[in-house]
């Protein structure tokens, strides 16, 4: 074997994952509003306060209210004057996702090994300390303007952050049964899945997941092509977009153009119990993807047995797709922003490793249909 395709072996297949990652540490959205945007994730969401950080904790230029609901935790900030980073990365974007942030035991370590594989620095290892103790925090940059900080927490006691306190309000809604990240898919540019595919491979020792989904990536409806980059012990799964050539303009373009680039289309978060999660979410007013009546009609057929009843997955319109290994649940929520955007996935899994290729098609063309009524066609 020559000295490339033994380069490329590593590359692919390494052998020691050299980043080890815990989980999803938090996700924080550059909001125009972090105060209203808290009451939505709060009462739609069933999301529960757990911090805050702005003019009472000393922060004069921006203000944060971090939100959990169990191991999720979201992170959602405004500026508090003209002129700023985050303003500005607003009115590129609109509301959106700006940090990925990744739990490590070396903050240190997970950034001069990322660096020196070619990760571009967002800020070096920084110690926060407050007195419940210390975090050291690290950031790189990756697609559009995402970034990923690693966060080492292992000599804190505190509710979330150095500089953050508690956030007890009374208001309370109840949690609807969320329970973690199962994936964040980001959309890139034309020709741009494979070099940031090739970033989490050689960058931050992601496999790409070979699964079902990468059987058939093109019919007439998706106008998308899809890898999934995983870390070593699967906590952290990433799949990546780009568009392809459709018969019309393709959903990842559509964001693209209203997102002002690459950045994270959905966040997918895992609940137990998929048929009262979604009840709970449509009665709190969120609005879903909805496919035709017909869909269920050989839904069985297509899948085999599953546990639920159909008739309450009919009517909340939940999506079942079955791989090698199992079944999944899943549902998409209409983008939750001004710009069609950032949206959210409801996804239960019974034994399924795979995305619901199987409902590409349905999806999509649920999303044209969406499309169409916005003039994005
Ligand atoms: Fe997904």
């Amino acid at each position: 074997m020559n000295s490339v395709a033994a380069d490329f072996e590593q590359a692919v297949k390494p052998t020691t994952d050299f980043l080890p990652l815990n989980g999803t540490d938090y996700v924080e959205l550059y909001v125009g509003n972090s105060k209203q945007a808290a009451h939505f994730f709060q009462t739609a969401f069933g999301f529960q306060p757990l911090a805050y950080a702005g003019l009472e904790t000393g922060l004069r230029d921006r203000e944060s209210y971090v939100l959990v609901q169990d191991k999720i935790r979201l992170v959602l900030t405004s500026p508090l004057k003209g002129d700023t980073e985050i303003g500005r990365h607003i009115d590129k974007h609109g509301d959106g996702i700006k940090v990925v942030a990744l739990w490590v035991d070396d903050a240190q370590y997970s950034f001069e090994e990322t660096v020196r594989r070619g990760a571009k620095p967002y800020f070096e290892p920084v110690v926060e300390e407050d007195a419940f103790g210390k975090v050291v925090r690290s950031g790189i940059h990756t697609y559009g303007d995402t970034v990923h900080i690693f966060v080492e927490r292992s000599q804190y006691k505190g509710v979330f952050l150095p500089g953050f306190k508690s956030w007890n309000p009374a208001y309370r809604p109840a949690e609807i049964g969320l329970k973690y990240v199962d994936h964040m898919v980001g959309n890139v540019g034309w020709n741009e899945m494979l070099p940031w595919v090739n970033f989490y491979a050689n960058v931050m020792g992601f496999n790409q997941l070979v699964s079902f989904d990468d059987k058939d990536i093109s019919t007439d409806y998706t106008a998308l092509m899809s890898k999934v980059m995983s870390n070593g012990n699967g906590r952290i799964k990433f799949p990546i977009n780009e568009p392809a050539e459709g018969k019309k303009k393709s959903q990842i373009e559509e964001y693209l153009d209203f997102y002002g680039g690459a950045g994270v289309q959905h966040i997918a978060v895992a609940t137990d119990n998929i048929i009262e999660t979604v009840t709970e979410l449509q009665n709190r007013g969120i609005e879903f993807l909805r496919v035709p009546s017909t869909y269920y009609d050989d839904l069985l057929s297509r899948v085999g047995h599953i546990d639920e009843d159909l008739a309450p997955l009919r009517k909340l319109g939940i999506l079942v797709d079955r791989d090698d290994e199992g079944y999944l649940l899943q549902i998409f929520t209409k983008p939750i922003m001004p710009r069609p955007t950032l949206f959210f996935e409801i996804i239960q899994r019974k034994g399924a490793k795979s995305f619901g290729k199987g409902n590409f098609k349905a999806l999509f063309e649920a999303i044209e249909r969406e499309q169409e009524l916005r003039g994005t066609l």
